[in-house]
């Protein structure tokens, strides 16, 4: 991370300690930091037991808090507006009368890590109050929910003195979002955040959280990651990803394994269903485009790597079909205007796409995704470059 990053941090960590004391009336305990992740290429394979390779990016929410054992109500707030209802996000909950679906909205997820860390340890967790900041864009795809849900579970896991490691917490924070929200996801993106560091992507394999860290020297290699945020608000709870996975989970059993991470590369697809087909292929070719990308990247061969994201966005559009026409826009207006490759990042259904380019070439990519967005008469899409930063961690 450059210098201006590492401070612009530290101002953001001393305007929320301020915050806090001006809200609450008391000091936080202390302060945690979860970036959210890109995922490099791997779509829809951590349901499917496969190797994934995501990284953390240099954006994050930094949460403050404050345990208050006294009372059984927490209380929590965003510096995020809602612009459904133009005020700041704010909430309470009993921790006496948690439960799944109990608490809706914008602070499900603070509640769901609360409930399951319970769950999961047996030991009650007193009620807290949190002030949260952020600047991974809501919606965006790039897992702004699961940061602030990883800064949360860190925090309470360091100030009850759970015994539980990161992995534990990932799938805690698994379960805040599987049981107590209700969106069937998989372990990929809590896993980037808590695990991940600075400089690398993180290979991770699904089914029992061993990583590898992959190099990703984007700065040195003169190349960047320019993210396009749509600004299609994406959702993992309304059903399009639930039954791009149950297809995955039928497939597996019409082949008679547990999971399509367990099918033998090169397995004959024929013999399943017409509407299950395209899905388990697209499930088999990205399991083999992660294999090639981790050899390119190995390789400093950015050129391959860009082939693989083209391939990736392809799948998920035409097989997996999980794209919109803003990602599929932003995809091939970047393709044209330079990128080595380019592709749909995260579920899908709207949310962010990602390019990869040389230096050079990002400011003509820019301009030509502006005009392309404007002559559509859609939303101004968010643009911006991102590098691999540091996994979560506390800050004060
Ligand atoms: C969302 C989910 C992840 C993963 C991706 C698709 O980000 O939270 O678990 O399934 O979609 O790769």
């Amino acid at each position: 991370m450059t210098e201006s990053q590492e401070l612009s941090e530290h101002g953001r960590a001393t305007a929320l300690s301020h915050s806090f004391s001006e809200f609450f009336g008391a000091p936080a305990d202390g302060l945690w930091r979860a970036p959210g992740r890109v995922n490099l290429i791997s779509e829809h394979l951590d349901y499917n037991n496969g190797l994934v390779l995501p990284f953390a990016i240099n954006r994050s929410a930094v949460l403050g808090i404050r345990l208050i054992p006294e009372s059984n109500t927490s209380e929590v707030v965003s510096t995020w507006v809602d612009p459904a209802t133009g005020n700041q996000a704010h909430d309470t909950f009993r921790m006496d009368r948690l439960a799944p679906g109990g608490v809706t909205g914008w602070a499900s997820g603070l509640a769901g890590v609360a409930w399951a860390l319970q769950q999961t340890t047996g030991a009650p967790v007193p009620a807290f109050q949190a002030l949260v900041d952020s600047n991974v864009p809501v919606g965006s795809g790039l897992s702004s929910s699961h940061a602030v849900e990883v800064s949360l579970a860190l925090a309470l896991a360091e100030l009850t003195g759970a015994d539980v490691d990161r992995r534990d917490l990932a799938r805690i924070t698994q379960r805040a979002e599987n049981d107590f929200i209700g969106a069937p996801t998989g372990i990929m993106d809590q896993s980037a955040s808590l695990l991940s560091t600075a400089g690398h992507a993180i290979l991770l394999n699904c089914r029992t959280l061993e990583t590898e860290h992959i190099p990703l020297p984007l700065e040195q290699a003169g190349v960047r990651l320019m993210v396009v945020d749509t600004r299609v608000a994406h959702r993992n709870n309304d059903g399009g990803y639930a039954a791009r996975r149950n297809a995955c989970e039928e497939s597996a059993r019409l082949l008679g394994v547990e999971t399509l991470g367990d099918v033998p590369t090169g397995t004959d697809l024929s013999e399943l269903p017409e509407h299950l087909r395209p899905k388990a292929r697209h499930v088999l070719n990205e399991r083999a485009r992660v294999q090639t990308a981790v050899n390119c990247l190995r390789a400093g061969d950015w050129a391959g790597l860009g082939h693989a994201l083209n391939e990736s966005h392809e799948s998920l559009r035409d097989d997996y079909n999980v794209s919109c026409p803003e990602l599929d826009l932003a995809v091939e207006t970047m393709q044209k205007a330079g990128a080595l490759g380019a592709r749909m990042t995260g579920a899908g259904f709207g949310g962010s796409a990602i390019g990869l380019f040389c230096d050079a070439d990002i400011p003509q990519a820019k301009t030509a995704v502006k005009e392309a967005f404007a002559h559509a008469k859609w939303v101004e899409p968010r643009l911006f470059t991102v590098l691999p930063g540091p996994g979560a961690d506390r800050l004060r």
